[in-house]
């Protein structure tokens, strides 16, 4: 097999052999040599339907016509010039009318985006702590890496975490109206912003409950506190624009990644205007990236964003009616808790009754669902092997596809009783 050999070569320069630790799974990942439309291709030549698409980005599938040809136009010209671009006015234009930001900065990565946002909040209100859900992800850097501590503040979730930065951040149980509330209560005055993902997408998926998201806009706004608005996952996944728009609330600022990049390491933040506008160089809160803007980042997730468009998202409605027949099916024929969440093009399996709160997929079982990442794998399907993340749809996918993966997802469950 290449792809335990290019591991164990891999090993020697990389920590685990990967360059992103989900990417690491027992005895070794598969290596990936290519991809096009919702198939990727593995260095032994074996081909598997993707429902990975590289953690979100990839909506349109791989190499999409559009988004090459985009790519490959701006090669002629040069791709980085350490100063403004056209590109980025039509893009930010774009952006700003499809989402109601008003002024955004581009970046490179969603973790720096959420960084950067964070500490523009800080600025803004003039106030030290933060408040983000447990489970929440908001990339990988001190002032989110946060576990619960004892109370609210929050613990180092990471070793070189410092302590000093962490109890900073307060950690709220998502769809937990009580917990918000008491953190707001016990820390009035304190709290620049609460940050959190629209939808959960970092522990599985989880929805939020009737009214969550609009609940912690108001009370944001009571505690004088910014509300943003993490849409890394959720941005242009649930709808042609923000699940804030879906929920119908207007957030302080908004983070985006992933999809607006249309793969290429692209995010930004963005919102109210009397709050960008205190971004370096027209404030004084700094912020910079060598990269940030780049043109050819710039010119796929244009294309991404007007290929969408044309994009019908209540396909994604079908495709999750579609899967949860078989679930439905597997749990009735088999006597399987098994559960499946999802909205729009995102969604997950759960080995649980229900899954409404992150105790609830914490307490499913991930063994069992790593086994049927394997089965899949084997068949032909190509997931993320953590139960604690999200599977994507891409509007190239086909029903049959669909089709096949609740299939064989009922075949592993009428076949395996391995469960716990
Ligand atoms: C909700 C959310 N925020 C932020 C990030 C960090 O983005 P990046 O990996 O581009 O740094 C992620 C990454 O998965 C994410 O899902």
């Amino acid at each position: 097999m290449r792809s335990e050999k290019l591991f164990n070569e891999s090993s020697k320069f990389f920590p685990g052999g990967v360059n992103s630790p989900v990417r690491f799974y027992k005895p070794y990942p598969v290596f990936i040599s290519g991809g096009k439309g919702s198939r990727i291709m593995d260095v032994d030549g074996t081909s598997y339907i993707d429902f990975c698409l590289a953690y979100g980005p990839l909506i349109l599938g791989h190499s999409h016509h559009a988004v090459r040809r985009a790519i490959m136009e701006q090669l002629e010209k040069g791709w980085l010039f350490g100063a403004p671009t056209e590109l980025e006015v039509k893009l930010g234009e774009i952006l700003s009318r499809l989402t109601g930001m008003d002024m955004m900065r581009f970046t490179n990565s969603g973790t720096e985006a959420t960084m950067h946002a964070i500490r523009l909040g800080r600025a803004y209100t003039g106030k030290k702590k933060i408040v983000k859900m447990r489970s929440g992800y908001h990339g990988a850097h001190d002032y989110v890496l946060v576990s619960p501590g004892s109370g609210a503040a929050g613990i180092p979730s990471s070793p070189g975490i410092p302590d000093e930065t962490s109890k900073n951040t307060l950690i709220a149980e998502f769809n937990d109206f009580d917990s918000v509330d008491k953190i707001f209560k016990e820390n009035k005055g304190e709290i620049a912003l609460l940050i959190t993902e629209p939808v959960l997408g970092n522990i599985g998926v989880i929805e939020p409950l009737d009214g969550y998201i609009k609940f912690l806009r108001e009370i944001t706004e009571k505690y004088d506190s910014l509300l943003i608005m993490d849409e890394v996952i959720t941005g242009f996944r649930i709808k042609y624009g923000t699940a804030s728009q879906f929920y119908n609330v207007r957030p302080d600022l908004i983070v985006m990644g992933k999809i607006i990049g249309g793969g290429l390491p692209f995010a930004l933040f963005g919102g109210e205007r009397e709050i960008m506008e205190k971004i370096s160089p027209s404030g004084n809160v700094y912020q910079a990236g060598t990269f940030s803007g780049n043109p050819l980042s710039v010119s796929a997730g244009t294309a991404t964003i007007m290929e969408l468009e044309k994009m019908n998202y209540d396909i994604f409605k079908d495709y999750l009616h579609i899967l949860n027949k078989y679930v439905d099916d597997a749990r009735d024929d088999f006597n399987e808790k098994i559960t499946l969440n999802g909205i729009g093009g995102m969604f997950q399996i759960f080995f649980n009754n229900e899954v409404k709160n992150v105790d609830e997929a914490l307490k499913s079982d991930s063994e069992r669902y790593f086994s049927l990442f394997n089965y899949l794998l084997e068949k032909g399907f190509y997931l993320p092997p953590s139960q604690f993340e999200s599977l994507f749809f891409s509007f190239v996918h086909e029903r049959g596809e669909i089709e096949s993966l609740g299939r064989t997802v009922y075949e592993f469950i009428g076949t395996h009783k391995d469960r716990k």
